[in-house]
């Protein structure tokens, strides 16, 4: 349980608060390559509840900007891109991707008016067939290097999941969550197994459950009475290793989430492939809800696939969930753990310290989520274990 005021703390994602500072000490995916084309130069974005415009110039430079015009507001989603930036489509201030106002074209000539404007504007990087977004005090820290992300030796697909109405700390605490998968998910993760009670679910194929903290996050470990034991790490501070893919809740605003995975395939043998970003393949997932409304509006289709489950649970807690009034119990020791930590790590950054998870060295070694050990998992699991391959 949490005090209003601690709920607040880890939840708002709003420039200023504690929990949103966190937050932009991290870049976030925002777009798929293809979201820019020339015929569609801009997209809209929202993320960290700031409303943005992802843009491609002529000569080829991505920005990030605010949305509102600095001049009276206008979008400059319906700007006109041009060699030198943006040009807003009501009065032709054109902005470059640093934010700069280069021109204001109505003032009189010689006017050096331009000058003194400055754009909210924001670094942007291109990585693994998406962009990418960072939102916090210069200079950026690099991506890190998860070995999802950045092996070589196979190829990587990427997934877009329907927008989640809810604060994104609700699907992060179901990864720090080992209870839930055999109970939520018997129908669908245990390979046609009949459970004995439908309260029950699977749980009692489960001996323990165990969470430890390590160097990039916390790991949640099952040991199942056949003697297997599952891990799955979660990556502070929005990511879920699970399986062969990141998830990674990237939060819009305050009461909604955009779930980006990365996947990676492994090359049978082991060989590097080039995989240019633009051959990444994507794929978008229809909304789980009819109509796509928040709870009650819209209804789930609870026998769709593991994740429509996963968003009812996390969505139907709330936009954001009262931890005032729950009663944790003893499964939930993990997400005591990552309440913790998300305390600890914003008062790092009211020190004036970076957080957890935020590297500088551009060269820095890649980072093993112990990905291989469940890509062989998957492989050998397959046939030989009951269910517990599909891990959630
Ligand atoms: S509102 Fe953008 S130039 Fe006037
Ligand atoms: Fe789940």
């Amino acid at each position: 349980m949490l005090t209003k005021e601690e709920n607040e703390l880890i939840t708002r994602v709003g420039r200023g608060t504690p929990g949103g500072e966190l937050l932009r000490r991290y870049w976030f995916p925002v777009g798929y390559l293809r979201d820019l084309t020339d015929e569609n130069p801009t997209k809209i974005v929202r993320l960290l509840g700031e409303d943005l415009v992802l843009f491609r110039d002529k000569s080829g430079r991505v920005g990030l900007i605010a949305d509102h015009c600095s001049h009276r507001g206008a979008s400059l989603l319906y700007g006109r891109v041009e060699e030198r930036g943006i040009a807003c489509a009501y009065h032709g201030w054109l902005y470059d991707v640093q934010g700069n106002c280069l021109e204001c074209p109505a003032e009189p000539a010689g006017s050096m008016f331009h000058l003194t404007v400055k754009h909210p504007a924001y670094p942007v990087q291109q990585f693994i067939g998406m962009y990418w977004a960072y939102l916090g005090p210069l200079p950026a820290p690099e991506i890190p290097k998860y070995d999802v992300w950045s092996r070589m030796d196979g190829t990587r697909s990427l997934l877009l999941q329907p927008r989640l109405d809810c604060n994104w700390v609700q699907p992060m605490e179901n990864s720090i969550d080992p209870a839930h998968l055999q109970i939520l998910h018997q129908e669908l993760a245990f390979r046609g197994r009949t459970p004995a009670s439908t309260t029950r679910g699977f749980t009692d194929d489960v001996e323990t459950f165990e969470f430890y903290e390590t160097s990039y996050g916390l790991m949640k470990k099952r040991t199942y009475k056949n003697g297997f034991a599952d891990e799955h790490p979660l990556v502070f501070p929005n990511i879920l290793r699970q399986g062969n893919g990141t998830q990674i809740r990237v939060p819009i605003d305050d009461t909604h989430t955009r779930p980006f995975f990365v996947r990676f395939h492994p090359s049978p043998d082991g060989s590097i492939v080039e995989q240019a970003d633009k051959d990444i393949p994507v794929t978008f997932i229809e909304p789980y809800k009819t109509p796509d409304a928040p709870h009650p509006v819209g209804r789930f289709d609870m026998l769709k696939d593991v994740q429509a489950q996963d968003h009812m649970a996390w969505e139907t807690q709330g936009p954001v969930v009262d931890r005032s009034v729950e009663r944790l119990a003893t499964t939930d020791r993990g997400i005591v753990m990552y309440r913790q930590m998300l305390k600890r790590e914003i008062e790092r950054v009211q020190q004036g310290h970076d957080p957890k998870g935020v590297i500088r060295d551009l060269d820095h070694e890649m980072i093993d989520t112990n990905l291989l050990a469940a890509i062989e998992e998957m492989r050998i699991g397959l046939g030989r274990r009951p269910a517990e391959i599909v891990q959630r």
